[in-house]
């Protein structure tokens, strides 16, 4: 007997929306990973065979979509406020006494009040139309948002559809709640970007909004945030509740994640006792919270206060302050970095700020170090910003800055002697050594991190011992290493040399886009790596490659695509890939995500109006079918897919005898529509 598709795909999305809800809400997991990417697996394929069973709130939407053109705007139908501010005790009485007046509240009463955790982070306002997610957006002026609905579809503690089994829920909503990043996510991004190249993010909140204003959704994806719900919008026919808390625990039983860290409370004295307790206590979370939110708890008390024109008057945000502190700097020293940049960090009298204890700080490059003029033996005022990343604000000119020397950048390198130099229209300034031992240990711990060949024994302490014992040349070299070799290194028992080595000989099987963010192509990070992998499928092949060919990959630019073939000219290259080759590596190449590679080996241009789709959306079904999209026809174009007004590109199609299609035509080969 077969088993009912329609049926099966049902329970299997009961099955993983209830366990996502028990992981990622509840906190207590009843089913293990592997069992959960089964049941994803078999959902998957049976959308596939069968597109019709695919609904919206399908787990297997949590991947992200095709990536958009631009944003479109969303009315939110009741208005997002902000919030008033208070910066101390008293302007927390205030706040007391203003209610009280706005309620006629006998003297001696105490005011019920709810203290929810202020989470740094981006507002976002999520519609459910008869329990499914139907638009995700974000707060913009409170009246019109931007609809990001794909973005927050990724983000697993926003529920796709909504549990009414204990509570039913009204059919139409709009719940509130803040999109944050936790501080350990935010430095794995940070550690990614920066090791492609890219600009980090400051702090946590700008990352979270960086994710969630992304074109595309798969690099939200890839990023893990978190959303706490905190208050609710339009509801249709009103809530089910009488108070805040009520409604807090209402968010919970619907599927929502709801800060745990929330205290009824009675008067202002004892919001005010908590306030003081969060201050202290707020470097112990995971996450930036910058404040506390006070509401009046109960919601007729609310609604009878109202709001001024921009914010509640039942409510006010308490916020800690800034975390500024003022140390002498000992010293400014450089880092060199894998492709030889050099950061200058000022070395600081210790300090603490914000419960931990300081002792470097950031000065990013030259430019910003003559922009504050921050000299050794200064007085400096830092911050955490973000409570991450510790950085210098500004000097506290004193009787002697003057005299001090201005700091320049070495015009050697500090740790290889060699030359240094700042290149033209760029702000850093890199050493030139080829040899340069500080280059290298950054190159092999790259090579070994996380996001690449994940060698996790292979430490940076270890990787530094062993090129300074000239056991490694080169970070392929780690491959060679013996057990003999560390034990004489490390004075290792052996044991720890052991683990050392297996360790190593796990990454020894690793998939092919972990190899390529490994080797460290100057411009190609996680990201990168992984499109290339898909394109290339070999090393050999990806080596191969003309700056030309790699222009025409989606996702790879023409100053990527120089740095790429520019690396693998490199003699060192060379001498990297014939020791992959000798070193019985088995580097797995990529499987297709989803598509059955129609389309492999062909490259697209879409040009003029299209009529079904966006070109980003036509470009998205040629890549998931294995082909290329590119902006510009070559001779090399395989279809040219041209639409309304199309102009230059097919004049150049037809020029070169390029094959020319429509887009209906294009569905067809595509097997869509
Ligand atoms: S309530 C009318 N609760 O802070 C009620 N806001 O400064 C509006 N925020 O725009 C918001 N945590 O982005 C509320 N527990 C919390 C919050 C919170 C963070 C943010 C929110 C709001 C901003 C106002």
């Amino acid at each position: 007997m077969s088993i009912d598709p329609v049926s099966r795909a049902a329970e299997l999305r009961r099955l993983l929306t209830d366990a996502s809800y028990r992981y990622h809400v509840l906190d207590q997991p009843t089913i293990s990973d592997a069992e959960y990417d089964r049941a994803l697996a078999e959902l998957r394929a049976l959308e596939e065979a069968d597109p019709s069973l695919l609904t919206p709130d399908s787990p297997t939407q949590r991947v992200g979509a095709a990536p958009l053109g631009q944003f479109t705007p969303h009315v939110h139908r009741e208005r997002m406020l902000s919030l008033s501010n208070a910066f101390s005790e008293d302007d927390l009485r205030d706040f007391d006494a203003r209610v009280r007046r706005g309620l006629d509240a006998p003297e001696g009463d105490q005011i019920p009040y709810v203290a929810e955790l202020k989470m740094d982070g981006l507002a976002v306002s999520l519609t459910y139309v008869e329990g499914v997610l139907t638009v995700g957006s974000t707060r913009g002026d409170g009246y019109q948002g931007e609809d990001v609905t794909p973005n927050l579809k990724t983000v697993r503690e926003i529920p796709l559809r909504l549990r009414g089994d204990a509570l039913p829920y009204p059919s139409l909503i709009e719940v509130r709640g803040e999109v944050f990043m936790s501080h350990e996510e935010f430095s794995a991004v940070n550690e990614a970007r920066e090791e492609a190249g890219e600009p980090t993010f400051a702090n946590p909140r700008n990352a979270a909004a960086g994710s969630v204003r992304q074109l595309d959704s798969s690099i939200t994806a890839g990023r893990r945030l978190n959303c706490y719900c905190y208050a609710i919008g339009a509801a249709t026919g009103g809530v089910p509740f009488s108070t805040q808390a009520e409604l807090l625990a209402g968010l919970g039983r619907w599927g929502f994640r709801v800060n745990p860290d929330v205290a009824a409370l009675s008067g202002i004295e004892e919001v005010i006792a908590y306030v003081r307790q969060w201050e202290e206590r707020k470097d112990t979370l995971p996450y930036d919270m910058d404040g506390v939110v006070v509401k009046v708890d109960n919601l007729r008390a609310q609604r009878s206060l109202g709001a001024t024109s921009h914010d509640p008057r039942w409510a006010i945000a308490y916020k800690f302050p800034a975390q500024q502190v003022s140390t002498q700097v000992l010293d400014i020293i450089t880092n060199v970095g894998r492709t030889g940049a050099l950061t200058p960090v000022a070395m600081l009298q210790p300090v603490a700020v914000g419960g931990v204890t300081v002792s470097k700080a950031t000065l990013h490059n030259e430019d910003e170090v003559r922009r504050k003029d921050v000299r050794i033996g200064d007085t400096v005022v830092i911050q955490r910003a973000g409570e991450v990343i510790p950085e210098v604000v500004s000097v506290i000119v004193d009787a002697e800055h003057a005299s001090r020397p201005e700091w320049s950048m070495p015009d050697r390198c500090p740790v290889c002697g060699s030359e240094t130099q700042r290149a033209e229209g760029e702000a850093v300034t890199r050493c030139l050594g080829i040899a340069c031992p500080a280059q290298l240990k950054r190159r092999i711990e790259h090579f070994a991190s996380r996001g690449a060949m994940d060698i996790d024994r292979l430490g940076d302490k270890l990787i530094a011992r062993l090129v300074d014992a000239g056991k490694l040349a080169d970070p392929l070299d780690v491959f060679a290493l013996t057990k003999d070799d560390l034990m004489e290194i490390e004075r290792m028992a052996d044991k720890s040399a052991q683990n050392v080595v297996d360790s190593i000989n796990a990454a020894r099987v690793r998939p092919l886009e972990r190899l390529i963010t490994g080797l460290g192509i100057p411009q190609v990070g996680a990201t990168a790596a992984r499109t290339l992998a898909q394109q290339s499928g070999s090393l050999e092949r990806l080596a191969a490659m003309t700056a030309d060919e790699l222009k025409l990959v989606h996702g790879i630019g023409p100053v990527v695509a120089e740095s790429i073939e520019r690396f693998f000219r490199q003699d060192e290259t060379q001498v990297v890939l014939r020791k992959i080759s000798e070193q019985n590596l088995k580097i797995a190449a990529p499987e297709r995500q989803d598509g059955d590679g129609r389309f492999e080996g062909k490259t697209f241009v879409f040009t003029g109006a299209l009529e079904t789709m966006t070109r980003p959306e036509a470009e998205a079904i040629a890549r998931r079918l294995g082909g290329t999209a590119s902006g510009s026809v070559s001779k090399k174009t395989s279809y040219v897919v041209a639409g309304e007004n199309a102009g230059s590109k097919l004049e150049k199609a037809n020029a070169l005898g390029v094959t020319v299609i429509t887009e209906a035509e294009f569905l067809g080969l595509a097997g869509v529509g």
